[in-house]
């Protein structure tokens, strides 16, 4: 035995991994030979992918690839350091041009990911910094309100803060818990933290209700859009009523990994605050900016996403219909009809069968099991790909009836 092994194995990696792949929880991780869509090769076989959150599937549209290849040549791939050292290209400034447009708001930053906005976020609101005494700021006594079932990064990113003195979290969308909570911090610099759409349970937040709450105590908001940026706000749409009062929270972040089909973040706000996020966010100033062809094509996406809402309205019609199969073959759905749609299991025993014996089907379907999700509370979660076929749902439909005959859920 050399010494490193023996080193470390005292951290208890190797029973850990055998034990959680026991457990469903950990598996090899599938490798792709072609792109993810509503189809997907893993180690040669194709397979029907439930899997993927790049759903409307614009990345794929061969003009689209093609301007990712023209804007690689303009810009290169990468801007090679960070936006503060090396600076950025012009295919992100129009991209950070075009999110304040869509948004009303006089800024906006983008990040190499989505998680890396949410932790430059939460960094850069409660920072300390002092270069000379003309030039400091202290926002180490911010304090921060969470929906409790905030989004990993924005969890971690509060990690640091103690818990029920700096960071509280309120029940899951629930105004009159965030009423109580700000009643208590009069006079604290306030930051309230939710999330648009949830990807674990597909609720709404009820955003006009938290955002009252937020101004009549005074506190900043940061609405995390990751989930609903393009897809919801326009009056026909389900959830309006909600969407409508986005504009007003102080601050929005938006992923390009979802809706837009690549990569990326961004944060929307006031002038000062976003313009001061560069250097005080650290994952702006400590890591590389958005490839400048991604930069590119992600304006390009949401140009034509904004110039072509059939599209949108096409793929939620779509989701439409398969929450009511779904619901035709007795399964259990989330009640609230976002595009994410949770098919109930329950038995974390069951659903640990579930992930290789739809894969055994020629299905890729995420099962969301504790601790995703609570004990015994486990879910086939489902973001339909608008390039799924009849065919494809249709097999599913049936795959997914056997199963719960079989299987009991
Ligand atoms: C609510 C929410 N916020 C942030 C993220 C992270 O986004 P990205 O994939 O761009 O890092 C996700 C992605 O899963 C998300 O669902």
């Amino acid at each position: 035995m050399d010494i490193s092994s023996c080193d470390i194995s005292k951290w208890g990696f190797a029973e850990f991994v055998q034990n959680a792949v026991r457990e469903g929880v950990l598996c090899d991780i599938p490798v792709a030979s072609s792109p993810s869509s509503a189809t997907i090769c893993l180690h040669q076989k194709e397979f029907v992918n439930f899997a993927g959150i790049n759903f409307l599937g614009l990345q794929q549209d061969a003009d689209v690839l093609a301007h990712f290849t023209r804007e690689a040549y303009t810009y290169g791939l990468v801007t090679g350091g960070s936006r503060l050292t090396q600076g950025i290209c012009q295919a992100h400034r129009q991209l950070e041009e075009e999110l304040c447009r869509l948004t009303g708001k006089e800024r906006a930053i983008t990040f190499a990911s989505g998680l890396l906005a949410n932790i430059g976020f939460i960094h850069a609101m409660s920072s300390n910094f002092y270069l000379n005494r003309h030039c400091q700021i202290d926002n180490s006594d911010t304090v921060f309100v969470l929906d409790r079932d905030c989004h990993w990064s924005l969890w971690k990113a509060v990690e640091r803060f103690p818990y029920g003195k700096q960071v509280f979290s309120f029940q899951h969308n629930n105004p009159h818990h965030l009423k109580e909570i700000l009643a208590t911090l009069a006079e604290k610099k306030v930051v309230v933290v939710f999330e648009s759409l949830y990807s674990a349970d597909g609720t709404v937040a009820p955003i006009g209700d938290l955002l009252d709450i937020c101004e009549q105590y005074q506190a900043l908001s940061y609405v995390d859009d990751a989930n609903g940026f393009l897809i919801y706000g326009a009056q026909h749409r389900p959830f309006a009523t909600e969407f409508a009062q986005l504009s007003r929270a102080t601050f929005i972040m938006m992923s390009f990994s979802k809706s837009v089909g690549l990569e990326g973040g961004a944060i929307v706000g006031p002038a000062d605050p976003i313009h001061a996020f560069e250097l005080l966010s650290g994952t702006s100033i400590f890591t590389a900016a958005m490839q400048p062809p991604t930069a590119s094509t992600a304006s390009l996406i949401i140009q034509r996403l904004c110039e072509h809402p059939q599209l949108i309205d096409d793929y939620l019609a779509k989701v439409a219909q398969f929450r009511a199969q779904l619901i035709e073959i007795g399964c259990t759905i989330n009640p609230v009809p976002s595009y994410i749609t949770s098919i109930f299991v329950g038995s974390d025993e069951k659903a640990k069968y579930l992930r290789p014996l739809f894969r055994e089907y020629g299905y890729i379907v995420p099962v969301f099991q504790y601790p995703a999700v609570k004990q015994n509370q486990a879910v086939l979660r489902i973001i339909l790909n608008y390039h799924h076929t009849e065919a494809h749902i249709h097999g599913f439909l049936k795959t997914l009836a056997n199963f719960k005959e079989k299987y009991e859920f």
